[in-house]
């Protein structure tokens, strides 16, 4: 490892910058935080000590680290007390004229060397680095709410950026035991604008009465995800999640994969913001959401079934099986109907599941009678079935492709690699998969054929495979 930085000062101790002083104190750095508000300094300061309080009481840290921490760690209202750090992080409000005044001051103050770093999530580190004087020690660093908690770092080199100041900000966030991602100065960095079409695809589906909100999470989680998408936004605020997505489509000149949700925006104007306003997506307080949707398997399977559900799990999207005169199969990204339509009989499909585990299984049909067998045949593998509205695409399959197009248009447009946009994925927002992952297993091929079925059905240009997806499938 080259340069790892040991004097860090933090400007802002709100959640961000609190989170960040604290992992930084916790590898071993000194740090100064700084804020212009006696009363944030007090509660960065009391909430700080009782985290590590509480993370001695837990075991994970014992007295004597403990006590290192706290005598590495000081608050201040004093600018001057920054003066020999070697790396500052700007976390303070996202206002791009009052953090250019800070950094007109950081440069009055600090030694010629000093890094000065941004955690911006939204305003451009070119448009930041104007303010300096000095832009080529000017970087971003990009951390995940909560600081201590997400490991990710999304490291962004503005236009004027030195590469050994990128260098010396990624290897110090990974000594603090982080996975930090070179990114480049675009819109949304990796995270916030691949991970667009999770929310988007979710009100979409809502909005066509796809399914229910509480079967669409339950469906993401049902493949690997810690929450579903809806439940999520409301955690995140409908208000705050809703204004990243205005954003990033702003910034990228209204591209139509981006585009907002107003589904989401009709929830903003009710004021409906999630669990901090009571209600959003779902009520709060009330007794946990029921799911319209019918989750059955209770009919007694008939033993054979079993061989029909066997030939469907190792089937290609593509290849029906045939049951009681219904085709049975995996989606490939056209409906149900339109599939029917085509092979002259009823269909049921799948929708895209983790083959381990015993989660529930979507699927749509274009019949009753469809649907029927394809619950007993999900049932022969001692799996619950939930039957969806048959759409092209079904939901999460359709989700997960729309996400693996958003991080090829990211690789084709040099904002990361495919490992970076894994990783960022992974670490940032918790998804149990990166895109790229994905997308190998399903297989690249499928997913454009997913891509290209479902902008056929729904015209949607938006769902056109990535170029850089056609080149590799
Ligand atoms: P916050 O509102 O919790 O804290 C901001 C702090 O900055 C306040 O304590 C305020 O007194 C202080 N402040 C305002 N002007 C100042 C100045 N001129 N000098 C020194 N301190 C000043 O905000 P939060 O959520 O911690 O966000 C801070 C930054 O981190 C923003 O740029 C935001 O975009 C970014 N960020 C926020 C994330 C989040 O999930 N909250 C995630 C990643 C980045």
């Amino acid at each position: 490892m080259g340069t790892v930085l040991s004097k860090i000062a933090v400007c802002g101790a709100g959640a961000m910058g609190s989170g960040i002083a604290q992992v930084a104190a916790q590898s071993g750095a000194q740090v100064i935080v700084f804020d212009i508000q006696p009363a944030a300094i007090a509660a960065s300061e009391a909430r700080t000590l009782a985290s590590i309080d509480g993370l001695v009481a837990k075991g994970k840290l014992d007295d004597r680290q403990a006590s290192g921490i706290r005598e590495r760690m000081r608050w201040t209202c004093d600018l001057k007390a920054l003066a020999d750090v070697e790396l500052v992080i700007e976390a303070i409000i996202e206002d791009a004229e009052v953090k250019g005044q800070l950094f007109e001051q950081l440069e009055a103050i600090v030694g010629s060397g000093t890094i000065l770093a941004s955690n911006t999530s939204s305003l451009p580190i070119a448009r930041l680095a104007r303010a300096l004087k000095t832009p080529e020690r000017f970087v971003g660093m990009h951390f995940f709410n909560p600081a201590t908690v997400m490991k990710l770092v999304e490291v962004v080199a503005g236009p004027a950026t030195e590469p050994s100041v990128a260098d010396a900000v990624r290897e110090t966030a990974e000594s603090w035991g982080k996975v930090a991602i070179p990114v480049s100065d675009v819109p949304g960095f990796i995270v916030n604008r691949v991970a667009r079409p999770f929310y988007a695809e979710a009100f979409t589906a809502l909005n066509e009465a796809a399914a229910d909100a509480a079967t669409i999470d339950a469906l993401f989680r049902a493949a690997g995800f810690r929450m579903g998408p809806l439940e999520l936004t409301d955690l995140i605020g409908q208000d705050v999640n809703f204004s990243v997505a205005r954003s990033v489509y702003d910034s990228y000149f209204g591209r139509t994969r981006f585009v907002p949700q107003l589904r989401q925006a009709a929830l903003v104007d009710a004021g409906w913001l999630g669990r901090k306003s009571g209600r959003g997506v779902y009520c709060y307080g009330e007794e946990s959401p029921k799911r319209a949707t019918v989750v059955s398997a209770t009919d007694a399977v008939k033993p054979d079934r079993a061989p029909v559900a066997a030939d469907l799990k190792d089937s290609a999207p593509g290849a029906f099986v045939e049951c009681d005169g219904i085709l049975l199969g995996m989606t490939r990204g056209r409906s149900a109907h339109a599939e029917a339509a085509s092979q002259g009989r009823p269909v049921a499909l799948l929708d895209w599941f983790p083959s381990t585990g015993d989660s529930e299984i979507a699927f749509s049909s274009s019949s009753d009678a469809a649907a029927e067998v394809m619950t007993k045949v999900i049932a022969a593998w001692g799996r619950p079935g939930c039957h969806v509205a048959d759409r092209a695409g079904l939901i999460v399959c359709r989700t997960l492709a729309q996400l693996v197009n958003a991080a090829a248009d990211a690789v084709l447009e040099q904002v990361s690699n495919e490992r970076g946009i894994d990783a960022a994925l992974r670490f940032g927002a918790n998804y149990p998969f990166g895109p790229f992952a994905w997308a190998d297993d399903f297989g690249r091929g499928q997913v454009v054929a997913v891509l290209d079925a479902v902008a056929d059905e729904t015209g949607e240009a938006m769902y056109r495979p990535s170029p850089y997806l056609r080149k590799f499938a």
